[in-house]
């Protein structure tokens, strides 16, 4: 297979959908309720928090491990391949038609933090920070992209993390689309608060 085989096991550990898979064992397909996304925040949503929690360890620790793997393969430019590759694999997933599928942000969340534990924590308190005040996840998770596009270039990290923040983030963005409409339409949905 060679060394750069490994971008292959990567692609695929990004598209392993933990979200639909934990939404099976309840019985509930998380495609068809909440926000349709295959993701943690529906996880949390549709499954409630046990659940929730199983899957943003699932989704952070397969962009970790195709991080790791990456590194460990080709040095930090293969990192970021693996870490794009599963983002990838999580976003436009190829068990479901490669449609746009997960948003990228708790994969990405393992991603940054084997690659930049600094910039993550700030990531992390802002995403917080949003949620808290707004409830809106999604707008937490779009700040936290934005975050870690101006900070990567604020602490002047290597070249191959700041392709990878250019990228990574206008993934995260471009997948929120629908929900900046929903906050527009003010039908988007708020962490812990039951729709009318
Ligand atoms: O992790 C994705 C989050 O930012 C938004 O998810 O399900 O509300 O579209 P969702």
């Amino acid at each position: 297979m060679g060394r750069y085989g490994i971008f292959i096991i990567t692609y695929i550990l990004g598209a392993i959908p933990f979200a639909y898979l934990a939404g099976r064992f309840k019985n509930i397909d998380v495609r068809r309720h909440g926000s349709g996304n295959i993701g943690t925040t529906n996880a949390f949503r549709l499954l409630g928090v046990k659940w929730g929690i199983a899957v943003l360890i699932g989704d952070a620790l397969k962009g970790a491990l195709a991080t790791w793997l990456g590194i460990m393969a080709v040095g930090p430019w293969g990192g970021i391949l693996g870490g794009l590759l599963a983002m990838a694999g999580h976003s436009w997933n190829p068990f479901f038609g490669f449609k746009p599928s997960g948003k990228g942000v708790a994969s990405g969340l393992g991603i940054i933090l084997v690659l930049m534990p600094k910039i993550t924590i700030i990531a992390l308190i802002l995403f917080l920070i949003v949620v808290i005040f707004t409830r809106y996840v999604s707008m937490g998770s779009v700040v936290a992209a934005l975050a870690l596009l101006i900070f990567v270039f604020v602490f002047q990290e290597p070249l191959a993390y700041r392709v990878f923040a250019i990228i990574a983030s206008s993934v995260v963005i471009i997948r929120h689309r629908t929900n900046f409409q929903r906050v527009l339409n003010g039908t988007e949905n708020r962490f812990g608060v039951k729709k009318k």
